[in-house]
């Protein structure tokens, strides 16, 4: 992507989708994150999850700073008390950084540490992102406004990649996308977890910014192909 601020790289890009490696084949993720470069999509979604603020844990900094790629690393922390476990995700090489509000106690203190940290890879800053699970209440937002490049709204419980899409999130999108407006605050909107084949078109179509998708990309056997379908989706839902 073209060296501008992150954030205006993205918003000029929007809608991107973030393809998440959750299911994706790990011993040959090489080769499935040169496919999803070839076809075009920019942002690795990597779900950290410590078994604690969720019940699966998978992959940490290691893992992370280990993954040579071209696409930005969108990291989404599902992880309990983020605060002194930012510093490892900047140094593995993060240019997002989203961290559950439902997380810890200092959520606002998380985000104003994370304000001050730099992208390990180069001078294009950190993209700092916020997630609300499906049972939290917008409003929690509210206070954190000024410290948000991005705010999530997770489509699943966290925890597993192949879930269901909850449908009362695209209520919750328009009403958060209200309140940003409200607030006149450009921060990109994403979306994350159960969006498949059958739905991103609709998902794309609800004014988002980051639609996050892992198994419709790498379950079966074409990732390439899953891919480039739900980019072209999403363009086409866009008319871009
Ligand atoms: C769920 C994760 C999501 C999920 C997306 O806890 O945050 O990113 O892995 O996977 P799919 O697209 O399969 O729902
Ligand atoms: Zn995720």
């Amino acid at each position: 992507m073209p060296d501008k601020p992150l954030l205006e790289q993205i918003r000029e890009a929007a809608p991107l989708i973030s393809v998440g490696i959750l299911t994706a084949d790990l011993m040959s993720l090489g080769s499935e994150l040169k496919l999803m470069d070839t076809a075009g999509v920019k942002l690795l979604h990597v779900d950290v999850m410590d078994g604690c603020f969720c019940p699966m844990m998978t992959v940490g900094p290691g893992f992370i700073k280990a993954v040579k790629t071209p696409l930005l690393k969108d990291i989404h922390l599902m992880i309990e008390d983020p605060l002194n476990k930012l510093e490892s995700y900047v140094a593995a090489g993060a240019d997002m950084i989203t961290v559950h509000v439902e997380s810890c106690r200092h959520i606002h203190r998380v985000l104003q540490k994370l304000g001050q940290m730099t992208n390990a890879n180069d001078s294009r800053g950190i993209l700092r992102g916020i997630a609300l699970n499906p049972g939290t209440p917008l409003d929690v937002i509210t206070p954190l406004i000024d410290e948000l490049e991005m705010a999530f709204l997770l489509a699943v419980n966290p925890g597993w990649g192949g879930q269901k899409f909850i449908p009362s999130t695209e209520g919750r999108l328009s009403r958060l996308r209200q309140m940003l407006d409200e607030a006149k605050k450009e921060i990109l909107v994403g979306i994350d977890g159960g969006i498949t084949r059958d739905n991103i078109a609709d998902v794309a179509r609800m004014d988002v910014d980051i639609i996050v998708t892992g198994s419709a990309v790498f379950d079966g056997k074409t990732p390439l192909e899953n891919a480039k379908f739900m980019i072209d989706a999403v363009n086409d839902a866009a008319g871009k």
